[in-house]
Order: structure tokens, then sequence, then C-alpha cells
């Protein structure tokens, strides 16, 4: 048998929205581990009733631009904690394959010969459409998913956008949205007893909070 890491997206926040499987694989691992970012506390918090006494590791990614070393070297520290024969958990926010650090460590992971499994989670952006009652898509509709800053040539042939990881554009991904004809919500910390959902533009752009992003929809002609 080879070691195995485990892939677990824990949602957005809530601990209701964990899978069952995700309580399943945490309660089956010898080790858990979390990347040490912005992220880490929120997805610690929500297994924090199932991870009782585990060890647990934090691992390292530098601020600024994190280098293909740098996964590298996180794949090798979780290989070495591994047990052999054994297994670990990675924790994600949200779902792993959306916008996580867990996408690039898998592929170094993988190159050391630990095997992966990947455990789906409920989005922030799902998460955040049901918040809203926002449709994210109609039928024959297209949604766009992006983060940081928004491709208005893309946006055109869209119907519905989220956009994560605002902090740093919110102003001019507003500003297009509203050049677009779109209407929009500013969704921060979605599913948490801190959500908050704005709608007034000087409101969301008074806000700093990274744990937010904005979801949109076009608006129809009469
Ligand atoms: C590195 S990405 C992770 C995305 C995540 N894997 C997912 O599936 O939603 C971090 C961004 O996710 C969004 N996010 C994650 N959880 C959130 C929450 N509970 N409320 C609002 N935004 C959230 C924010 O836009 C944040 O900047």
């Amino acid at each position: 048998m080879m070691k195995k890491l485990y892939g677990v997206g824990t949602g957005p926040g809530d601990v209701e929205h964990l899978t069952l499987k995700a309580v399943r694989v945490i309660n089956e691992a010898d080790v858990i581990f979390a990347p040490n970012n912005k992220g880490k506390k929120m997805a610690l918090d929500t297994v924090k009733p199932f991870i009782l006494d585990k060890k647990v590791v934090f691992v390292d990614f530098p601020m600024g631009q994190v280098k293909g070393k740098d996964y590298s070297s996180a794949a090798k520290t979780i290989e070495e904690e591994i047990l052999e024969n054994g297994c670990g958990v990675f924790l994600t926010i949200g779902d792993p394959m959306v916008y996580s650090t867990f996408i690039y460590l898998m592929e170094e992971i993988e190159k050391i010969g630990v095997e992966v499994e990947i455990v789906p989670g409920i989005t922030s952006f799902t998460a955040g459409a049901a918040v809203c009652k926002t449709a994210l898509t109609e039928k024959g509709d297209r949604f766009l998913l992006c983060d940081e800053m928004v491709d208005e040539d893309i946006l055109k042939c869209c119907d519905s956008i989220c956009v994560l990881k605002t902090s740093k554009n919110k102003e001019d991904i507003l500003n297009i949205l509203e050049k677009n004809k779109f209407s929009y919500s500013y969704i921060k910390r979605c599913t948490l007893p801190e959500e908050l959902v704005l709608v007034d533009r000087e409101e969301i752009l008074a806000d700093k909070d990274y744990m937010s992003f904005i979801i949109g929809r076009r608006l129809k002609n009469d």
C-alpha cells in the first residue's frame, strides 16, 4: 500500500456544509495538513469538532509569488509526515479544485509517489448564490467564474458572473459590471455568523475583507 493524501474541501465555513465523506476521511486520517495562509483558520475552524487530538501540521507557503520549488518542498514535508501505509488530509476552503493551493501541491505530491484523492466541497460561490437566491445559470445561460479581475470581452458573452478574491480591484470590477448592465451583490463570510450581503456600491468599496466575492447577473430587458 502507498501513502495517501486526501485533498478535502471544507466548504464555505458553516460546519453543516461539510460532506459526510469529508468527515469520514478526517476521522480516518493520521495527520491533518492546513496551508499557512489567509484561508487556514477558516478551514481548520470548520473541521475542528472532528479533529479531536489528531496531529495538525501547518504547511508554509512564502508570502508573495509562490514558486514551483515551494510546492515541491511542501510536498516533501507532507510525504514525511504521513505514516507508512497511512493517510493524511489536506484542508482547503470551499472546493479543492477551485482556485486552491492544493491544485499545485497535488502534482508535486503525485510525483513523489503519494496517492491523491479529492473530496469535493461546496464552493463559496454556490453557497453565496443560495444566500442571495440568485440563479447562477438558467437554461441556456453562460456563467463566468474568475478571480481578481474581469475580462470585459468575455463578460459581454455571459449572463452571470462570480468574481473571487476581489480585494485588490473592487472598483474596476464594479465599473465593468455597471457598464455592462449587470446587477451585483457582494457577499462576505458567507455561511458564517458574520455573513453580510451588500448591494450598495459605496458600502462594497469600503469593505476590505478577503473572504468575500461578487456575484452578478445581466439585467433583463423588459
Ligand atoms: C483561494 S480562493 C478559494 C476558493 C475556494 N476553493 C472555493 O471553492 O470557493 C479564496 C477566495 O474564495 C472566496 N471565499 C471562500 N470562502 C468564502 C466565504 N465563506 N465567503 C466569501 N468568500 C469566500 C473569496 O473570494 C476568497 O478570496
